[in-house]
């Protein structure tokens, strides 16, 4: 049974942080709110509640965990020998959606990052986040709350639907605002990006203006070499295709292919924007529009993909947005969940 308890995402009540507390300390998993996504929250020094989160979520070994910690006092007790950098870093972004590599210290077992000497290390800013970690006194390992490979759950619902039975507790706090993940950030090395995220490229240039950013996408094999890495990832059920080019032609061949799947028989789905919306009026198809601004696109994102799902569509048509700012983010969540397929329209 995963009981599901409803708190104040803004002033969260003390006896409900106590009650989740008390399950984390003992061992247990917790599913809670942060400003990016939800995490699926564990003791991060308990290595059996660890494996835990591997379980539920059907995580493969390979693939390390988040720390989640409540000040910058606590990041001397997660990780070794701290570049100036980071402490830099931690003081321009935290709390806040940047995620840091660096060396692990022994209070972390080596399970919460795949066996790697490594430690990827994160302050949340949501209240409730916040205050989990505050309460238990300890810090707590989560990766997004979602089946491994599913869309990032950004609802308690999103939740219920892949881990409901198989976790502890859920907090619910509503919608996590922002909807996309942390960008994750190596400091082990030569600085590099390897996941973009909420924090743009832009941003961290302002700092580290020799910032790399590690752009291939990998197939499912090669998970070990680069965990986070996976070509499938954020995956809807459905098949998604994404379509770049000129705005026009891509419309137009959108439309076309809509027009010839449905009637093949395919349940299709078209995930547009508000002002596009109009060109699909009398579509043989599931439309979903979303802002067209990166920040509105992005909170609705995932939340989007899930929905698709539960209207049974077979295949998703999406315009791939231009890169840049937070729309880096997207794209990279899009090509994901697309598997890398991209149609090129001239
Ligand atoms: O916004 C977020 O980051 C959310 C919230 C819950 O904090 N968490 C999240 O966790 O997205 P997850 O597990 O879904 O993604 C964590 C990413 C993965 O790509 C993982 O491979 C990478 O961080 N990562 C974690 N530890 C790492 C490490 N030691 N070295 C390299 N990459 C690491
Ligand atoms: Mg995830």
């Amino acid at each position: 049974m995963t009981r599901v308890l409803t708190v104040n995402p803004t002033v969260p009540e003390a006896d409900l942080l106590t009650a989740a507390a008390a399950v984390i300390r003992s061992g247990g998993l917790v599913a809670f709110p942060t400003e990016t996504v939800y995490g699926l929250g564990a003791d991060a020094t308990n290595a059996a509640a660890i494996e835990r989160i591997y379980a539920a979520k059907n995580r493969p070994a390979s693939d390390p965990i988040i720390v989640h910690i409540a000040a910058l006092d606590h990041l001397a007790g997660v990780a070794l020998n701290l570049p100036d950098l980071a402490l830099e870093l931690a003081r321009t972004f935290w709390p806040g959606p940047l995620t840091l590599v660096l060396q692990r210290h022994p209070n972390i077992p080596a399970t919460v990052s795949a066996g790697r000497d490594t430690v990827a290390v994160r302050m949340p800013s949501h209240p409730v986040a916040a205050g989990l970690i505050a309460v238990s006194e300890r810090p707590i390992a989560a990766p997004s709350a979602n089946t491994f490979s599913r869309p990032s759950a950004t609802t308690a619902a999103h939740v219920l639907e892949d881990l409901g039975g198989r976790i502890d507790l859920i907090l619910d706090g509503g919608s996590a605002s922002i909807g996309l993940e942390s960008t994750v950030l190596d400091l082990t090395g030569d600085p590099v990006v390897l996941r973009p995220g909420v924090v743009t490229v832009e941003q961290l240039r302002v700092l580290i203006p020799e910032v790399q950013v590690r752009s291939q996408y990998l197939a499912l094999d090669e998970t070990a070499e680069a965990p986070g890495q996976l070509i499938k990832h954020y995956s809807p059920h459905a098949e998604m295709r994404l379509f770049d080019g000129d705005p026009a032609a891509v419309l137009q061949r959108m439309q076309s292919e809509a027009r010839e799947r449905s009637a093949r028989g395919e349940r299709v789905g078209i995930m547009t924007i508000e002002s596009e919306r109009s060109h699909f009026s009398d579509f043989p198809a599931e439309v979903i529009s979303l802002e067209a601004e990166a920040a509105g696109m992005g909170a609705q994102l995932f939340a989007a993909l899930r929905e698709f799902d539960q209207r049974g569509v077979q295949v998703i048509l999406a315009r791939l947005p231009a890169a840049g700012g937070l729309s880096t983010a997207i794209r990279d969540r899009l090509i994901r969940a697309a598997e890398g397929r991209i149609i090129r329209v001239e």
